[in-house]
């Protein structure tokens, strides 16, 4: 038996066109194009992109934006079960729970070929986001707020979310927020769902698996838990003791660190500029001042205690981001699920094209 590389550090797992990333160069490509340069597309562009292999033509986006505006609404059964259900603050469990609905009622539920599964990639792209704003208006006791197609994804998404249209730059924002969340190679939730379809299993399925791993603290869940650091935090006379007092107990510090970058995290630079402009645009810059502070203190302190830097990682500014837009914790990794989706289609479609079930071996000791 081969050495066994723990977490499966550095194993290369399988071949893919979808992303690529240079972890010492911090370089994040999707389908080849640069995340910098995406980012100022339109989220259905990018969305697209990641489905098809190559960015639309005019004709190609209108259509494609306009299926999903007209897919963007949910059957009133599932209201009625989110609605039911008590999932207290886990939006996550209320999402995986909407996603095995969604199958229930969808005609293509269990056909896995190419077709069927683009016909479903447009319902449960458009559906994200309607299912994340129902679930937090049922959860507090609001009117559900119908999609308004006029809206481009991530502006019809804040205003399903708080019943009145967002600002220029509070869409802005959130529309790159869903691209800089779209797709990370094999990342955990990645890997775990390229899993589930290798077993020829379907779409819902295997999106489900995505959700379940997603969840975690260490993956997508970090972006609930920097939010929560930065309440506990509050104020930048705390910052040191919070981090000393975390590092000393060997707790991990939300939102910084990566398996793969060795260096600042592409994606997290774009989000410092843009919660940048939207503290701006509020006039009132508190977290992004202490979220900055919080990023030169765990830099010093990994430098001189232990010989070598860590940066903030994607779910550090947009956890910042989220508390500028006044969207509660409880959201956050629902929300990176939202702009996730996509990616995570791209990769079953291409596990579907030409598969083999992914089943490694365990070093029996
Ligand atoms: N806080 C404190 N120490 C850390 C952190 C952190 N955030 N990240 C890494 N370290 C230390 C760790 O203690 C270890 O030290 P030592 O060598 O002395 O034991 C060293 O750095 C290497 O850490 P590792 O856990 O071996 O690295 P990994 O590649 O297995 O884990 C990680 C990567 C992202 C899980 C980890 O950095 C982490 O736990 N970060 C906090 C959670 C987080 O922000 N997750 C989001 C990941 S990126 C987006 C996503 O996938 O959702």
């Amino acid at each position: 038996m081969k050495e066994v590389k723990k977490g499966l550090e550095g194993v290369v797992a399988l071949d893919s066109q979808i992303s690529f990333i240079d972890g010492v160069k911090g370089i994040l490509k999707y389908r080849g194009i640069e995340i910098e340069k995406l980012s100022d597309l339109s989220y259905d562009a990018v969305s697209f992109l990641l489905i098809h292999g190559k960015l639309p033509n005019a004709e190609e986006l209108e259509n494609y934006s306009l299926e999903l505006r007209n897919e963007r609404r949910i059957n009133r059964r599932l209201l009625d079960i989110l609605n039911f259900c008590d999932f207290e603050n886990e939006s996550m469990d209320a999402l995986r729970t909407a996603i095995s609905v969604c199958a229930h009622f969808d005609e293509d539920s269990h056909n896995i070929s190419k077709e069927a599964n683009i016909r479903k990639t447009t319902r449960l792209v458009a559906r994200f986001p309607t299912i994340v704003a129902a679930f937090y208006r049922l959860a507090n006791g609001m009117e559900i707020v119908d999609p308004d197609p006029s809206l481009a994804h991530g502006a019809n998404f804040l205003y399903m979310l708080r019943g009145k249209r967002p600002t220029e730059i509070e869409a802005e924002a959130m529309e790159k927020d869903f691209i800089l969340s779209a797709e990370h190679e094999l990342n955990p939730s990645t890997f775990a769902l390229r899993i589930t379809a290798s077993t020829l299993s379907d779409l819902h399925s295997a999106i489900i698996s995505g959700l379940c791993t997603l969840k975690g603290p260490l993956h997508g869940g970090a972006r609930k838990g920097v939010m929560e650091m930065l309440d506990e935090i509050g104020s930048k006379d705390n910052i040191k003791p919070y981090i000393q007092e975390r590092l000393e107990k060997k707790q991990r510090i939300m939102g910084f660190g990566h398996r793969v970058y060795k260096t600042y995290d592409p994606r997290a630079l774009v989000y410092k500029e843009i919660v940048r402009k939207v503290a701006v645009e509020k006039g009132d810059s508190h977290w992004f001042d202490l979220a900055e502070q919080i990023e030169s203190t765990m830099y010093q302190e990994f430098v001189e205690n232990r010989n070598k830097p860590i940066y903030p990682n994607i779910d550090f500014y947009s956890g910042v981001l989220y508390k500028d837009l006044g969207i509660p914790s409880y959201l956050a990794t629902s929300i990176f699920a939202i702009g996730r989706v996509s990616g995570w289609i791209a990769h079953c479609l291409e596990q579907y094209a030409d598969n083999r079930v992914i089943r490694p071996r365990a070093h029996f000791v």
